[in-house]
């Protein structure tokens, strides 16, 4: 085989994302981003949920066409193929796939990766030919103008030869037909089609050749079709492990090592077993092929007949130890893929797909594709051989429920063994078990934190933009900090988002820009520290996160460097970094953030700020949040009800103002803990929101979810086009946050004293 040239582009050494898969969707987009693997447009296009392929597109694809159908799209982490880092693209429905995945190329980077080799991209294209007289002098002729035949494929598609492929050979071959009777020559056309998967090119150009092969064997031509089993077009892909990588949950490295090499050897004896083992590898490259674009049942059927090209199916892969000891992987399938046209120009996250992989060429691309193969039959054979598949995916499960409960890092593995300890893998478990752990464990850690808290708008959103009255309240515990002076620079974790970054000096762009600021005015830009932050509300969802994390880091700040910070400084500050974030903030974030308390807000007519009154409760107020996972566009909200209020000031001034009321009677209701007045006041809100153009589909559903399962109240909340809605559900938080989960969102549970 010929070794590949590089591929150009790919991860470089980001596909190590801390915590990836305890991140929300929005932060897993804003990880990727941060690391340069996602450009501007793909996350715009991602977080707008425009990434999918049109219906107008797909109504040209195929026949019938009544929708688009969903699956799940993840990305694996953790691959290091031929020296270059990859995040690797998955379109999968199948639990654990994308984990087993990132766990595999995770123990495999420890020892130098992937290595992968692949052919020249070749198709064969056959031509049946019958009714021949003279089946030696046929074949003989064939091959004796083998170049005028492959000259006229040539003809049929000059452009593939200008690109270095084209036809370059024939081959024939002599069958018996056992129900016609008839014998048959069959022509190979062998055809390099470089980074086109090459189909219709392949099928144009046999049916370009029928009449001379008739002509050349005075018989009848009949099919004349591409073949998938591509066996000219192989990748192959090789892994070496230590033994001692391998060891864990009870077993030494040896005894895994050998129990992959047995069950291993099972797929290479047993037919029943191979084709088991062999899906097993298909749920990796087929997750690859349809995130890339490709013809995953083209893929499938030539991988099948190749695992059985030696008269009996067998395992693609072969597992053995080498004289060190180390355990040995390799796979060698066909790999026919395509990196150019089809679904690269029709469906955009495809293009995003690309160019995650650092737009690879065909050859890259398949060996990329046997790499996870061989990575996903890792995983899956040693969770076979150790603790046994279902176990795994109960781990899984446990960890995707603790995730969506909002289970803080410090408790999270103890949270995960505990969920599946007690067989009752749900998320109101988790939140039990989390306030048992809290409770029970003194935690000088959590003491050493400083926080924030968020907010939610109860009602008054964008109205108050006009100087009508907005109602919020806190939500508390949003964002956690902690200072730790010392090392070398400042350096910022936020485990949570998988980052991990110097604060650079002046001039830096977002969050490094906003701290760094903040430092400059504290005098504390020249000491050495690391800032620690702990959100506990994901960002960009209209819940006050960004000045929730100002404030957490500048108390947290106070603390370590004892600044004597008192509330009005903190606010004020904080509010300086609003300003820088978001422009022309209202100053209830930062308010609310740094007090914590239930606020009604008005701002003076043509001035920035405004007046803050303190409402004091009656009881505890009990909502859910329920998070779309899509960025709240806030700023093109505000821009969009500004152009309509431009263009019609009297009818949308009447419609603030009828907010105004609903705002004004909602605060009378929360002094009083009038809960159904207030939730009925919400619906009525969210009627207006509505009408102003800011819903979506996603928060319809989760008002409607809301509302189903027996929220008194519930609209969306902040900016709209996207972020959360807020729900009053007294006795029913549980229930409506479990409806939210189900689906497929993320609930948060506050309760507001
Ligand atoms: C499940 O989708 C795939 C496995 O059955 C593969 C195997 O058994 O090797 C786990």
């Amino acid at each position: 085989m010929a070794s590949k040239s590089p591929a150009e582009g790919g991860a470089e050494g980001g596909a190590r994302i801390p915590n990836f898969f305890r991140m929300s969707v929005g932060e897993r987009i804003a990880a990727l981003h941060q690391r340069g693997l996602l450009s501007d447009d793909d996350v715009r296009l991602l977080a707008s949920g425009e990434h999918t392929l049109r219906l107008p597109v797909a109504d040209k694809m195929i026949e019938n066409v009544v929708g688009v159908f969903g699956l799940p799209l993840g990305y694996a982490l953790n691959f290091l193929i031929d020296g270059r880092d990859y995040v690797v693209p998955l379109v999968v429905e199948e639990p654990s796939i994308v984990a087993g995945l990132s766990g595999a190329a995770r123990i495999a980077r420890l020892s130098g990766g992937y290595q992968t080799e692949t052919t020249d991209p070749i198709l064969i294209g056959q031509v049946q030919a019958v009714n021949i007289d003279d089946l030696d002098r046929a074949e003989a002729d064939l091959l004796a103008r083998r170049e005028e035949i492959v000259a006229l494929a040539n003809s049929l598609h000059p452009k593939m030869q200008a690109r270095g492929g084209g036809a370059l050979d024939i081959e024939v071959f002599r069958h018996h037909a056992p129900e016609d009777g008839r014998d048959m020559l069959v022509l190979h056309l062998l055809v390099d089609t470089r980074d086109a998967m090459g189909a219709n090119l392949v099928n144009t150009m046999c049916e370009g050749i029928a009449s001379l092969v008739e002509t050349i064997t005075g018989g009848k031509v009949f099919l004349r079709i591409l073949s998938n089993l591509t066996d000219r077009a192989l990748a192959r892909a090789t892994v070496r492990i230590p033994a001692k990588n391998l060891e864990g949950k009870g077993y030494t490295g040896e005894q895994v090592r050998d129990g992959i090499i047995l069950a291993n050897d099972f797929a290479l004896v047993d037919p029943y077993r191979a084709a088991t083992h062999n899906k097993g590898i298909m749920n990796g490259v087929d997750a690859v092929a349809l995130a890339t674009g490709n013809d995953w049942r083209a893929i499938e059927s030539a991988a099948h007949a190749y695992a059985a090209r030696s008269g009996r199916y067998r395992g693609l892969t072969r597992w053995y130890a080498n004289e060190a000891g180390d355990l040995v992987g390799e796979i060698e399938m066909p790999m026919k893929v395509g990196t150019v046209g089809g679904s690269l120009e029709t469906n955009p996250s495809v293009r995003i797909n690309h160019r995650l992989l650092g737009s690879p060429n065909a050859r890259t691309l398949a060996g990329v594709m046997a790499a996870v193969g061989l990575a996903q039959n890792f995983a899956a054979l040693r969770a076979l051989s150790t603790d046994g598949i279902q176990q795994n995916h109960m781990t899984l499960h446990a960890r995707s429920v603790a995730s969506t409960a909002g289970v803080p890092e410090a408790l999270f593995d103890s949270v995960v063994e505990a969920l599946i300890e007690s067989g009752e893998i749900k998320v109101w478990k988790a939140r039990e078990i989390v306030g048992n752990l809290q409770r029970s464990r003194a935690q000088p850690e959590a003491a050493d934190r400083s926080s924030a808290c968020g907010k939610v708008i109860l009602l008054g959103e964008h109205a108050v933009v006009y100087g009508r009255p907005a109602l919020a309240l806190p939500i508390p515990l949003a964002v956690e900090a902690v200072v730790r002076p010392g090392g070398s620079g400042v350096n910022l974790v936020i485990p949570r988002w998988g980052l991990e970054q110097k604060i650079r000096p002046a001039g830096a762009q977002g969050l490094s820009g906003i701290l760094h600021a903040m430092l400059d005015r504290l005098g504390l830009a020249d000491r050495d520290m690391t800032i620690e932050v702990i959100p506990h509300v994901p960002r960009a969802m209209g819940l006050g996160g960004s000045a929730a994390l100002a404030v957490a880091v500048i108390r947290a700040l106070d603390r370590a460097f004892d600044l004597g910070l008192d509330g009005g400084a903190v606010n004020a500050l904080a509010f300086e970094c609003e300003t820088v974030a978001h422009g022309t903030p209202s100053g209830i974030d930062n308010t609310i953030a740094t007090y914590g308390m239930p606020l009604r807000f008005q701002r003076t007519p043509g001035e920035d700020t405004g007046r803050f009154e303190e409402i004091s409760l009656a009881r505890p107020v009990p909502l859910v949040i329920g998070i779309t996972g899509r960025e709240s566009l806030t700023a093109n909200t505000v821009a969009r009800v500004r152009q309509a209020w431009e263009n019609h000031r009297r009818r949308y001034d009447a419609l603030f103002d009828q907010i105004a009321v609903l705002t004004d009677a909602a605060t009378d209701a929360l002094r009083e803990g009038q809960f159904e007045e207030l939730g009925e006041l919400m619906n009525l809100c969210q009627g207006y929101l509505n009408a102003l153009q800011l819903s979506t589909p996603e928060l319809e559903e989760l008002v409607h979810v809301a509302r189903e399962h027996g929220a008194l109240g519930a609209k969306l909340t902040g900016g709209g086009g996207g972020g959360s809605i807020v729900a009053l559900c007294p006795d029913t938080q549980e229930a409506v946050a479990a409806a939210m989960e189900r689906a497929g969102y993320r609930s948060l549970v506050v309760t507001v004293s």
